[in-house]
């Protein structure tokens, strides 16, 4: 599935760019050049990483 349409950026190639960004979001859309065209793309982007951090795990607890 593709995390962003206007870059053919796939969910798989996010989170691989994501994990040797070591989690720096801004590193990562850099990288990627997400969000380069519409930007749509970025909001859902955000919202994957908001769920995977740690700081929401820790509020689980
Ligand atoms: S969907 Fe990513 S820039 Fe348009």
């Amino acid at each position: 599935m593709y995390a962003c349409i206007c870059h053919q950026i796939t969910e798989k190639e996010l989170e691989e760019t994501m994990e040797q960004s070591h989690g720096n979001v801004n590193e990562a859309v850099r990288k990627l050049n997400l969000g380069g065209s519409c930007g749509i793309c970025l909001i859902d982007a955000l919202e994957k990483v908001a769920a995977k951090s740690p700081a929401k795990d820790s509020k689980k607890q």
